[in-house]
């Protein structure tokens, strides 16, 4: 297509767009389950981290204040993971459907409803492509996840959206620089992740005549883990993009330990910039006189 026929306001553009998006190993890797158990078992580290706290506290706040989290509201957060927003949500609303592929996810999931003794959650395994539903929910809540690289499934998930679409996604910056290196070193060439941000999401529900509410968060997140678990988050990482051979592995061991404080523990510090997009439906529809 030439620069003078694209139409960004056209719905079209953004789908022939998205399609660039779904292509490649990483998203191939990022819909499997086994890659998503993986990462479970440390994935909420990331709850000691105070910017990324926040981000979640205001993320909720914003959603209550906007009425889509009502003592009376029945969400569904689609790609749940370990439930970081779906538990603090149940405390709000009436009940929360939680769907995500990955067991091990939901594992953590589970273990913090049973603890937090909340029994207005309902816990469905199953990759949100097979998955089908004739019930609506008040709000649908989509955070941070390969899902919401296809116009498909943004269309999938106001189609079950009886008011409110909530998205949590990268806004641009997103820099670990231990990985950006070691990629460099291993990959022979610059990391660059395209594909997870909200330029799509955004612009898609924008060309489908929506006003997405959008508040950015800028963020540091660190992660202080010991040795062992940060050579095998910087693996899982580098291996979305390939398979490393043991002496690769061997370089990332070094790097990491070289890092080690004297307690054997290693920050590892991401400079990040996400966005919350709030859809309200009824926005959309609104009649002049
Ligand atoms: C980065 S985690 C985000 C988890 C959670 N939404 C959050 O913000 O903390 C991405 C999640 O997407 C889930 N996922 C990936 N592909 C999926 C699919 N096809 N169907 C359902 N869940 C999927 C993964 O299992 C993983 O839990």
């Amino acid at each position: 297509m030439k620069m003078k026929d694209c139409n960004p306001k056209d719905p079209a553009f953004w789908e022939e767009y998205a399609k660039g998006l779904q292509k490649g190993p990483v998203n191939r890797k990022c819909m499997k389950p086994d890659t998503w158990d993986k990462a479970a078992v440390t994935y909420d580290d990331l709850d000691k981290c105070a910017d990324y706290r926040r981000q979640v506290t205001t993320v909720l706040d914003i959603l209550q204040q906007k009425g889509a989290l009502d003592k009376e509201n029945i969400v569904i957060d689609i790609a749940c993971g370990t439930g970081t927003y779906a538990v603090k949500m149940a405390t709000k609303c009436k009940k929360v459907v939680c769907l995500d592929i990955s067991s091990g996810m939901l594992e953590k999931l589970k273990d913090k409803a049973r603890k937090f003794r909340l029994s207005n959650i309902e816990i469905i395994q199953a990759d949100w492509h097979e998955f089908s539903t004739n019930d609506k929910f008040d709000t649908v809540f989509v955070s941070m996840t390969p899902l919401l690289r296809s116009a498909e499934n943004i269309k999938r998930f106001l189609s079950i959206s009886r008011r409110f679409l909530a998205v949590v996604t990268w806004a641009g910056i997103r820099e670990n620089q231990l990985l950006k290196e070691l990629y460099r070193e291993i990959m022979g060439k610059d990391l660059v992740q395209k594909g997870h941000d909200m330029i799509f999401p955004f612009n898609y529900l924008y060309s489908l005549g929506y006003a997405p509410h959008v508040t950015f968060f800028n963020g540091c997140w660190e992660r202080v883990r010991p040795v062992e678990t940060q050579v095998e988050n910087m693996i899982w990482r580098l291996e979305l993009y390939g398979d490393l051979r043991d002496e690769e592995k061997q370089r990332v061991r070094h790097r990491v330990e070289a890092l080690a404080d004297d307690r054997g523990m290693v920050k590892v510090t991401s400079r990040v910039r996400t966005c919350l997009m709030v859809v309200d439906k009824k926005e959309r529809d609104f009649t002049c006189g």
